[in-house]
């Protein structure tokens, strides 16, 4: 079967790699609105782009209030400081958030309505011209035609999607996620492997999508546990946001599954930070998927060097989760439980969320056929 495959127009990556951005960015527009969050101001990040701005001749006004995994609020005054400000491009720097957030602002600058309005149907006017910073090596938002809001009204994190909402350049630069503390870095590089396994293993994998999936993976396992126990080394670093890239370009054309699907939901009610939900998951929703196609697991099994090709597949697969298992443990990964989320609270809304998850459609992608049912007995076993 034929399949597309997309990712952004340019991507500028390595040592220097804003620095080198200059010429590109100065053809996208003449004023622009730089979407990011009051850490990123603070810390200093903001002004590295505002001050190339300055230098390249180019306006700019900041929108600085993503202040969390982004909500229709903050993407309202997102719009009006852009139409305020007169801004005819976009630049986004920090994390997933700022990214999802500068896609959803782009987004109603070119289509009617609301944000909400979205779900489930694909944004199709081109939006204004976009540049995405990552600050965190792992969402790869910064090569994805998705963008995930939360709806306030109803506590749903909506699944976005349109081909109009990848960047047009993406600047890959590791020197910005120096800053990352341990916390982020372990959840933003677990979801990134999630990323690489789920678009492996997922029904719309692809040739071209195999090849990025597998050298995210590769990548992850080595260099992840590095950049955990010294976030100074810079090796690990670069490594670790090239393959947060290549495993956004994974999920941009094959999807995620089950493990994103149930994800959403814990973040959206207990605001469990994106990664960290996902890895939560992982041992769960991979114990359940493994049997629906142990020969794509064996892959990354005998990719990362745990399994060759004498073992048969269902113990390569195996010997693949056993060393997400102990990834997860090196990373120091908690429970839910040890996070704080309420036990009571969660069996509460457990149902709902096994609805969403199944409504966001990424478990369908699983090879394994998941009801919800499955998603319920996932849930409860997370305690
Ligand atoms: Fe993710």
């Amino acid at each position: 079967m034929a399949s597309k495959f997309i990712m952004p127009k340019q991507v500028i990556s390595g040592a220097d790699a804003l620095g080198q951005s200059k010429e590109v960015i100065r053809t996208l527009g003449t004023k622009a609105l730089v979407v990011s969050g009051k850490v990123m101001n603070r810390i200093g990040n903001v002004k590295i782009v505002t001050d190339l701005l300055d230098e390249i001749g180019i306006g700019w006004a900041v929108y600085d209030d993503i202040t969390g995994e982004p909500d229709d609020v903050m993407i309202d005054g997102g719009v009006e400081a852009y139409k305020a400000n007169g801004c005819d491009f976009l630049i986004a720097i920090g994390g997933g958030s700022p990214m999802d957030s500068m896609k959803a602002i782009g987004a109603l600058i070119t289509n009617p309505g609301k944000i909400a309005d979205y779900m489930g149907k694909e944004i199709t006017n081109p939006l204004p011209p976009m540049v995405a910073i990552p600050t965190t090596a792992g969402t790869g938002s910064e090569a994805t035609q998705f963008t995930i809001i939360t709806d306030t009204k109803t506590s749903i994190k909506m699944l976005l999607k349109g081909t109009v909402l990848i960047p047009d350049v993406a600047i890959v630069d590791a020197s910005f996620t120096v800053s990352s503390p341990k916390s982020v870095t372990n959840a933003t590089g677990l979801d990134a492997l999630t990323h690489a396994v789920e678009g492996y293993t997922s029904k719309k994998a692809s040739p071209l999508t195999d090849v990025f999936a597998m050298d995210a993976v590769k990548r992850i396992f080595k260099y992840l546990p590095r950049a955990y126990a010294d976030g100074e080394d810079m090796e690990a670093r670069e490594e670790m946001i090239l393959a947060a890239l290549e495993a956004g370009v994974v999920i941009n054309n094959s999807s995620v599954t089950l493990v994103h699907g149930m994800s959403r939901p814990i973040g959206a009610n207990f605001h469990v930070p994106h990664g960290l939900s996902n890895a939560m998951l992982l041992k769960v929703c991979l114990t359940f998927a493994l049997d629906g196609t142990y020969e794509r697991f064996a892959d990354l099994g005998r990719a990362i060097g745990v399994a060759t090709e004498k073992e048969n597949d269902e113990t390569a697969a195996k010997a693949f989760l056993t060393a997400i298992i102990e990834l997860c443990e090196t990373l120091e990964v908690p429970t839910l439980a040890e996070y704080g989320v309420d036990k009571e609270a969660f069996f509460k809304v457990m149902d709902k969320m096994a609805d969403d998850a199944i409504a966001s459609g990424s478990p369908g992608n699983t090879r394994k056929a998941t009801t919800k049912e499955d998603v319920l007995r996932m849930y409860k076993e997370l305690w």
